[in-house]
């Protein structure tokens, strides 16, 4: 018989989790396993910081993550999270979170030669959870048809039991390209920057959550605050 906290352990990892409540329900309750999401916004707009949320979330809730990244070293992200009050150590020590630096001058530059050989170990080691942070310099390498073909094998790996979380700016895609891929993944969410009055602040649009408990469609403004990370701010109030 399962224990309980077998029984809890289940109940909470089916969804990957932003371990924020508010901004879980932001985006529906949460995103649902084995899934392909799209991450996509403007330089500085919170990409980076809310895919570190989901990686933190997800282990909390008892999940495996890997984390392919372009833009740190091991130790550099693991000071970037800790700035944000996310300790990773004690997941890395236990190899339930690994961090990948890819030196794009020095791998292959091809979205299908280059990462998706990567993200099929992640699938074959038994992951949950493969993040690239992120997939820009691969995609303005790469024709359109690449790129789209590249999105068909990551939505695969979900068979195998992975969900893949790509990263990207949004620059990198043609508006058509961005819509078919929007289409494509299990959940979109698009993050920008808007001048209000004389504040900046940062807005994500969760422009689709597949099997979402909640509707979706919200828009939420946010800052990003030291020892604390996503803090969700009423728009009406951001607007002020
Ligand atoms: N610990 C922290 N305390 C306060 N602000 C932080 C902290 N960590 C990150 N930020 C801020 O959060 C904002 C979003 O950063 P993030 O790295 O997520 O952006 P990004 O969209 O990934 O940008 P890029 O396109 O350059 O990769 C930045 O303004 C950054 O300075
Ligand atoms: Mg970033």
């Amino acid at each position: 018989m399962d224990t309980l906290e077998d029984t809890l352990k289940e109940k909470s990892s089916r969804i990957i989790s932003t371990g924020n409540d508010e901004l879980d329900k932001k985006i529906g309750g949460g995103i649902p396993l084995r899934s392909l999401t799209l991450i996509e916004g403007q330089p500085d707009s919170g990409k980076s910081v809310l895919t570190q949320q989901m990686v933190w979330g997800s282990l909390k809730n008892g999940l495996s993550a890997m984390v392919l990244t372009t833009e740190n070293t091991l130790k550099s992200l693991v000071t970037q999270m800790q700035s944000l009050n996310l300790d990773i150590l004690d997941y890395l020590l236990l190899s339930r979170l690994r961090i990948y630096p890819i030196d794009t001058k020095k791998t292959r530059r091809s979205l299908t030669g280059g990462l998706m050989p990567l993200l099929n170990d992640c699938a074959t080691r038994g992951f949950d959870l493969a993040v690239i942070d992120s997939i820009t310099y691969y995609v303005t390498h790469a024709s359109v048809e690449e790129v789209l073909a590249f999105f068909e094998d990551c939505k695969m790996l979900g068979d195998r039991g992975l969900s893949v979380f790509c990263v990207a700016h949004s620059y990198a895609f043609d508006e058509n390209v961005m819509v078919r891929l929007g289409s494509m993944c299990d959940a979109h969410l698009r993050l920008r920057i808007e001048t209000m009055g004389s504040k900046i602040v940062k807005i994500l649009e969760v422009s689709k959550v597949r099997g979402a408990e909640m509707t979706t469609g919200n828009i939420v403004s946010f800052d990003v605050e030291p020892n604390w990370g996503i803090k969700v701010i009423p728009y009406s109030k951001a607007r002020a």
